[in-house]
C-alpha cells in the first residue's frame, strides 16, 4: 500500500506540474498577445503544437494558427495518460502486494531456526514458536496423541506442526491465550484448542495449517505458499480442555 500511495503521489504531482506548464505556456493555437514571446522552458510545448499543426511555423517563436490540438484537447490527453498511468501503478502494486514475497516473508517457503531450538523457546515460553512475517505459528505436535496420523502428512513426521495465524471465520489474527492454553480470537470469540482444532464460536473450521518439513540438518522449513483448511469442526483429535481462565 505504501508503494500504490507514493505513486499515486508522484503521478498527482506530475499532473499539477504539467497543468502549471500548459498554463504558464499559454499552449494553445489561438493567437494571442504572447505569441511572439517563448517562456523559457516552453520550446517542447510549441514543438508539440506545431507537429500537430497543418501550416506548422515559419518563424523561430511563431504559433500555428490554424488546426491543433487545444488547449483542452491537451489537458484532456494529459489527463487521460495520467489516469492510464496511476491504474498501471495501482495494477503493479497490488500485483507486487499480491505476488509470493520470495525474498523470505509470507507466501515463501521459510526458513525457522532448527528444530531443537523451536522446541526449546515452547518449552520456555509455554506458548507457540511465532514467525510474524510468515504469520505462522509453530506449535509442538506429538505423534503419539494423533494415531490416525490426522496431521502426519503436514508434520512430515517431526514433533511440530504450522498453524496460519489468520482466524478462519472472518481473518483476524487470533492471539495465543497463555492461561487456557488454547487460540482465542477477539473479534467474534472463535476459539480452538492447542492444536488449532475448533472449540467453539463462529469459525467455520479449525485453523488453517502450512506444510512443514525438517531437513537432514535440523532446520524447520515452512511452506507459507501452500495454505491448508483446517480440520472441520467435528475433528477432535486432541483432547485438551482449557487449562485455565479465558482471556477473552
Ligand atoms: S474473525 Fe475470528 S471469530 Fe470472527
Amino acid at each position: 500500500m505504501t508503494l500504490a500511495l507514493t505513486l499515486l503521489t508522484v503521478l498527482v504531482a506530475l499532473v499539477v506540474l504539467a497543468g502549471w506548464w500548459i498554463r504558464r505556456c499559454n499552449l494553445a493555437t489561438r493567437p494571442s498577445p504572447l505569441a511572439s514571446r517563448v517562456a523559457p522552458g516552453c520550446d517542447l510545448g510549441q514543438q508539440l503544437l506545431m507537429a500537430n499543426s497543418a501550416d506548422g511555423p515559419t518563424q523561430p517563436g511563431q504559433r500555428a494558427t490554424r488546426r491543433g490540438p487545444t488547449r483542452r484537447a491537451f489537458l484532456r490527453n494529459s489527463m487521460a495518460g495520467a489516469w492510464l498511468v496511476t491504474l498501471g501503478g495501482f495494477g503493479g502494486a497490488t500485483l507486487a502486494y499480491l505476488w509470493p514475497d520470495l525474498r523470505g516473508g509470507f507466501g515463501a517457503e521459510l526458513d525457522l531456526g532448527t528444530q531443537d531450538e523451536i522446541l526449546s523457546e515452547i518449552e520456555e515460553q509455554n506458548a507457540p514458536f511465532e514467525d510474524p512475517a510468515g504469520r505462522t505459528y509453530v506449535i509442538e505436535y506429538d505423534p503419539d496423541l494423533d494415531p490416525d496420523g490426522s496431521y502426519a502428512d503436514i508434520t512430515g513426521g517431526a514433533p511440530l506442526m504450522a498453524l496460519f495465524w489468520t482466524c478462519p471465520h472472518l481473518g483476524c489474527r487470533v492471539p495465543f491465550c497463555e492461561s487456557s492454553q488454547w487460540f482465542e480470537c477477539p473479534c467474534h470469540q472463535s476459539r480452538y484448542n492447542r492444536w488449532g482444532e475448533w472449540t467453539g464460536g463462529p469459525a467455520p473450521r479449525g485453523m488453517d495449517r502450512f506444510p512443514l518439513e525438517v531437513t537432514d540438518d535440523g532446520r524447520v522449513i515452512v511452506d507459507t505458499s501452500e495454505i491448508i483448511d483446517g480440520p472441520s469442526r467435528a475433528a477432535a483429535v486432541l483432547d485438551q480442555p482449557p487449562e485455565g481462565a479465558s482471556c477473552l
